[in-house]
């Protein structure tokens, strides 16, 4: 089999990208973070459009951690401006390729001019079934855990729920990621070897790949390869190898 045939079937439901490493990528040219930014963005429609064609059903990508409202304030307002930039820009990508856009994560902090558009773009895609890009802003991992148990306690405090029946599905209804499957294969570009506060449950059982590319640099080809290095794993789900064949 080729790698193309390869790229037709068995591939992850869902794929979670941290996409790392803009700012070395500008500094290596000699450039401001905010140019790795801008080209971080190209790299975005680039594994948005692969991932659509190779036909992975979910799509999240990391695009501002609870972390970086501590980058300096400069830099988080390119970001922000970014976000909103892209938004206008490629609500026309994903009406062509039938793209449905989600957000998770805090969405209360971000500026509202931001906030309003990526609604805007999320109810004017709300029936596209191709694809589900979902956009982590604002995403803290432990900050989604904290809000889901303080949820979840009210529930047992009001009497709506009885403690011996919190289990993974209740945990997974107050989740942002509550209309999304488990993540399959989590990848980081910029050879970081860490998960910097991302989907802590989610991944519970994803395969990870880490990859030296900058993100300014990804490409879909990139994106094929990592698909193809899963292939290649067997996942065992706590089993032995024998019980799987
Ligand atoms: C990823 O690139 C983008 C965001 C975290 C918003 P970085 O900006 O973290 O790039 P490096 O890690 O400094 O190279
Ligand atoms: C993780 O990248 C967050 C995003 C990609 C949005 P960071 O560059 O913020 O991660 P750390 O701080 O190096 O772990
Ligand atoms: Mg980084």
């Amino acid at each position: 089999m080729n790698n193309k045939e390869q790229l037709n079937s068995n591939i992850p439901e869902h794929v979670a990208i941290i996409m790392d490493g803009n700012g070395r990528w500008a500094k290596k040219k000699g450039f401001f973070r905010a140019v790795g930014h801008e080209n971080g963005t190209k790299a975005v429609r680039e594994v948005v459009e692969g991932a659509a064609e190779i036909g992975i059903k979910y799509l999240t990508l990391y695009a501002f951690s609870t972390e970086n409202w501590n980058r300096p304030k400069l830099e988080v307002e390119t970001l922000m401006k970014l976000l909103v930039s892209s938004l206008k820009k490629e609500i026309k990508t994903l009406q062509k390729n039938n793209i449905r856009l989600n957000a998770i994560g805090n969405l209360q902090a971000l500026p509202e001019k931001a906030r309003k558009e990526l609604l805007e773009v999320i109810e004017k895609t709300k029936d596209n079934k191709h694809m589900t890009l979902s956009l982590a802003l604002s995403y803290g991992s432990r900050e989604e855990l904290i809000k889901t148990i303080q949820e979840i306690s009210n529930k047992v405090k009001n009497n709506v729920l009885s403690p011996h029946l919190i289990n993974e599905a209740v945990i997974n209804e107050h989740l942002y990621t509550k209309t999304l499957p488990d993540v399959d294969l989590l990848i980081r570009t910029s050879g970081e070897q860490r998960i910097s506060n991302f989907l802590l449950w989610q991944i519970a059982y994803a395969e990870l790949y880490f990859t030296e590319i900058l993100w300014p640099d990804y490409k879909r080809t990139d994106l094929f390869e990592a698909i193809l290095n899963y292939q290649q794993r067997e996942r065992r789900f706590g089993k032995t190898s024998e019980q799987l064949s």
